[in-house]
Order: C-alpha cells, then sequence, then structure tokens
C-alpha cells in the first residue's frame, strides 16, 4: 500500500503576532483567527486579557479549542470580564444562569439564518461568547460574516445611500420567510409562542460606527422588519442590496466544531448562521452575551427604542434574574 507524500507545511504566514504572547491562526483573508493554546477564564492576566481583547476586534470571532475546563458558572465569570452580561429578553434561561441556550432538539434551538444578536433593542449586546456542549458528528458548522469589510467594499454611491437609511429590527419579523425544513411549522409556532412573548422594536441605522474601532459596518439581519420612509416592497430590494454584499463568501469564516470549543464574536462587525445540515444528531452551545451600547450612525444619531414592553429594562430584568438565580 503506498502511502501519502508527506508535505512540510509552513504555518508561519498564517500566525498573527501582533496581541502579546498570544498566536492567532489566521482562517480566512478578512475575518476569523484561531486562538492557539490558551485556557480561557475569569482569571487571565490583565494584560492577556487585553490583549484577547484588541485582537477581537482585529479579527471580529476568535475560536479557542479545548477549553473543557468551562462549565457553566466558569463561562459566565468569564463573559464578565467584557462587560455585564445579560440574559436573552424573552427566551427563559437555563435555571440559575443569564445563559442563552440553543438545543437543536427543541423549537428556536437552530439559528440558520443570517443575523446579529438581538438587534431588536436599541443597545444590542456588543460581544457574544458560544460554548460548544454537544456537537454533532458531522454538520452543524457556525459561519460569520465582517460587516465592517462589507461597507468598505461598497462603491461611493451605495455608501452614500446605505449612509441615510435607518431600519425598524423587531424579534416579530418574518420567521418563516427563509425557512424551509420540514419541522418548519413547529418551528413557527415556537418563535410565536417563546421568542415573540413580549414584541421589541429598535431603529438603528444601516450604518454605524463601531465605538472602539471607529469603523463603519452595515447593521442588518433576519431582525430587520422595514426601512423607515419606503414601502415593504422596497425596504425588501434594498435589504436584499446590501445583505447580499455582507455574506458574499470573501467576507466569512466556517468554523467546524468540536466539543469544548469556544467562539467569542465582536456582535458590532458581524453577523452569523448556524448551518442546519445535521439531522436528528444532538447539538447544544451555550452563550453568555455582554451589554453593548446603542448603535452610533455617521451623523451621531444613536439608535432608538420604538416598542418594548413594560416592566422590561434592563435593571428590572437583572431584578428579575437575581431573584430566581
Ligand atoms: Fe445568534
Amino acid at each position: 500500500m503506498s502511502q501519502a507524500p508527506s508535505v512540510a507545511t509552513d504555518d508561519s504566514a498564517r500566525i498573527d503576532t501582533r496581541f502579546g504572547d498570544l498566536r492567532i491562526r489566521r482562517l480566512a483573508g478578512h475575518i476569523g483567527g484561531e486562538v492557539l493554546g490558551l485556557k480561557l477564564g475569569a482569571e487571565l492576566s490583565e494584560q492577556r486579557f487585553a490583549a484577547v481583547q484588541a485582537a477581537l476586534l482585529a479579527h471580529k470571532v476568535l475560536f479557542f479549542r479545548g477549553q473543557g475546563h468551562l462549565d457553566d458558572e466558569a463561562h459566565q465569570a468569564f463573559g464578565a470580564r467584557f462587560g455585564r452580561t445579560v440574559a436573552h429578553p424573552t427566551v427563559p434561561a437555563p435555571s440559575g444562569t443569564k445563559l442563552f441556550e440553543l438545543d437543536a432538539s427543541k423549537g428556536g434551538g437552530r439559528a440558520d439564518s443570517w443575523h446579529t444578536d438581538v438587534t431588536f433593542v436599541d443597545a444590542f449586546p456588543k460581544i457574544s461568547i458560544l460554548r460548544g456542549v454537544k456537537i454533532p458528528a458531522y454538520g452543524g458548522d457556525t459561519v460569520w460574516a465582517n460587516t465592517a469589510k462589507a461597507y468598505e467594499r461598497l462603491p461611493e454611491s451605495l455608501k452614500k445611500l446605505a449612509e441615510q437609511l435607518w431600519a425598524v429590527h423587531s424579534n416579530d419579523y418574518d420567521y418563516g420567510a427563509d425557512r424551509t425544513d420540514a419541522a418548519s411549522a413547529d418551528r413557527v409556532r415556537h418563535h410565536r409562542e417563546v421568542f415573540v412573548s413580549a414584541v421589541y422594536e429598535a431603529e438603528h441605522p444601516l450604518v454605524h460606527v463601531h465605538p472602539e474601532t471607529g469603523e463603519r459596518a452595515l447593521l442588518l439581519g433576519h431582525f430587520i422588519k422595514k426601512f423607515i420612509g419606503v414601502s415593504s416592497a422596497e425596504s425588501a430590494r434594498l435589504f436584499d442590496l446590501f445583505q447580499s454584499r455582507v455574506i458574499r463568501l470573501e467576507n466569512t469564516v466556517r468554523w467546524s466544531w468540536q466539543q469544548d470549543d469556544v467562539a467569542i464574536w465582536d456582535n458590532r462587525a458581524t453577523q452569523h448562521y448556524a448551518v442546519n445540515d445535521y439531522g436528528d444528531q444532538p447539538r447544544l452551545v451555550r452563550r453568555v452575551t455582554v451589554h453593548g451600547e446603542q448603535a452610533i450612525a455617521v451623523d451621531g444619531q444613536r439608535s432608538r427604542t420604538r416598542r418594548r414592553p413594560e416592566a422590561s429594562n434592563d435593571s428590572q430584568l437583572d431584578a428579575l434574574i437575581t431573584r430566581t438565580a
């Protein structure tokens, strides 16, 4: 039997050494880096944590293999290093936590549509930290897209148009529109009963200025209901025009999960999509979500709340969560 020829591999061109002693393997041309050999946790030194934050701003999404030491508590404690962690506004967290759980065996457990997390509130999360608890033997990858690169690559004329547009984002969006799997009727029902148990609406600029990097990025994704001041039909066309720029393959990175992987993304500069190609295999991931600010338009205006249920401001929610913890 012949053996495959051995090929010398030189990874040095792929390794990004700009961030302290972190070793980061670039995974694609415009987004995504795998941090090698780092054990995540609340106890990371200030210096190393600052390097992780800086690398996250540059790469938009970072991946870490072999983080099996993180349980729910340690995952949340690590997340708290980035800022105030928040529960999902409508989906109940696993008991005593602020985690957002995606369990593929349950309705609402498959995020197979392009989105930025929780943009139906004005101050949407800045960072999400996802941990692979149970991963299918094959399938179930997640893809991220760089929304700053999407803006940067627009022709000037479309930049000008985009900078003037604002959109309404809501959790009560057309959930069934791009879902075609056999279980979609059940999923639509779950979406209505749980995800939209209270309706939120926020207005965001289509182009926002990242508060840390100053980069401009497109703010789109499946929570968009319509653009302000144009018809529904025109909104749909505008959405397709700009969304197709975001999800061009050149702007993306695809991660093939292993158990105990962690992915951290800058929710202000990315969209993501969980590929739903693993059938009935179990898949369970848990997310820590870090509170963010209202988006800032190029003229300095801030995102606005259009609608939110009473008794749902963050401090009241936090109080509820603390009481039930
Ligand atoms: Fe998500």
